[in-house]
């Protein structure tokens, strides 16, 4: 059947930064994100007896074989569970400006996940999609569900409890995020390479551990209190901790660029004068400063005036993964449209 879905993006608020098994990409720590509305990826997936291989197209484009062979290894996965052979068309689309520098595995494996599992018959609960948009991209896992939600490190050794929880919808908490684009350049260094190299080579690696199961005690209890202030500084000595310990790996990962130090900056400046705003940056250059509604317009209005800024996208929480279209054949042989 053919299955079209849609996901959002979602922004860590304690960082993933690292793996206990990357052949299942099982992470070594929890982590905590949100789930954004404005920003998605919407897939359509046909398994079809005529293709001779995958293919993906990406914003209309197909897509360069490395992201093409990611999909196909992803659509193994799925193949395997329900037993069939064909390949399939995949046609994928982001919402959000391509090469804005803003990552799109966590939406993009979630919306594929979703579209996948359904045209190849599989009807998985929440927590197995989330398990299986995991294998596919770490965050994916996450953006499975809306709102606040927390991935789970897990301790089993085939990673069924590595999966992500919702721990309260999109309505619980009307945050804004402003999400800052300093360079659409592609990055040096991938999440996955840039965490398995720290992982390897920093001494810091241990501690960043072993320090996270605090970070998400506090963040957990941040979000059910609405504490703003406990919130945004967990976030933040969450990003700084992670960007830290990407320095201290060999050789080191730098992510962010001038603009980001300035911005940084900037964000303590807002502080400074009593204004409630905290920052996290994930593994690229762009800032995405945490508000809350009453503040966001003079957080733009002080931010924007730096000059360099290539965009600005003001984003909110955020719904879970959900199937937007299908069509095909049911068991009965009638066709379907809804
Ligand atoms: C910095 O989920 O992209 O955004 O599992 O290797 O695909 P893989 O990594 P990925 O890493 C995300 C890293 C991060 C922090 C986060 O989202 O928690």
């Amino acid at each position: 059947m053919k299955t079209t879905a849609l996901a959002h993006a979602n922004i860590a608020l304690v960082k993933y930064w690292g793996k206990r098994d990357p052949a299942l990409n099982l992470p070594a720590t929890g982590s905590i994100s949100l789930t954004l509305k404005e920003l998605f990826t919407r897939t359509t997936v046909e398994f079809s007896a005529d293709l001779a291989q995958d293919e993906l197209i990406l914003n209309g484009e197909r897509a360069n074989p490395r992201d093409e062979q990611r999909a196909g290894k992803f659509l193994d996965l799925i193949r395997a569970q329900a037993g069939i052979a064909a390949f399939a068309r995949v046609a994928s689309e982001n919402n959000f400006p391509t090469g804005a520098g803003l990552a799109s595995s966590a939406s993009g494996f979630a919306a594929l996940a979703l579209a996948a599992a359904h045209a190849a018959g599989l009807s998985l609960s929440p927590d197995q999609l989330s398990e299986l948009a995991r294998r596919g991209s770490g965050s994916a896992a996450r953006s499975i569900f809306g709102g606040f939600v927390e991935m789970k490190a897990g301790a089993l050794p085939d990673g069924s409890d590595a999966v992500a929880v919702q721990l309260h919808d999109e309505t619980w908490w009307p945050l804004e995020m402003l999400i800052l684009i300093t360079s659409a350049a592609e990055k040096e260094i991938g999440s996955t390479a840039g965490m398995n190299r720290t992982a390897q080579t920093s001494p810091y690696y241990p501690a960043w551990v072993a320090s996270s199961v605090e970070d998400l005690a506090a963040m957990r209890d941040a979000i059910s209190r609405r504490d703003f202030q406990q919130l945004g500084e967990i976030a933040e000595f969450s990003c700084f901790k992670m960007h830290g310990l990407a320095l201290s790996a060999r050789p080191a990962i730098l992510y962010w660029n001038p603009l980001t130090v300035e911005l940084i900056h900037a964000v303590r400046g807002l502080r400074q004068k009593g204004i409630p705003a905290y920052l996290t940056i994930d593994a690229g250059p762009q800032i995405k400063v945490i508000c809350l509604p009453e503040y966001s317009e003079q957080i733009r209005a002080t931010l924007e005036q730096i000059s360099g800024i290539r965009k600005i996208i003001k984003t909110s929480p955020g719904p879970g993964a959900g199937i937007v279209e299908e069509e095909g054949e049911r068991g009965n042989g009638e066709p379907e449209k809804r």
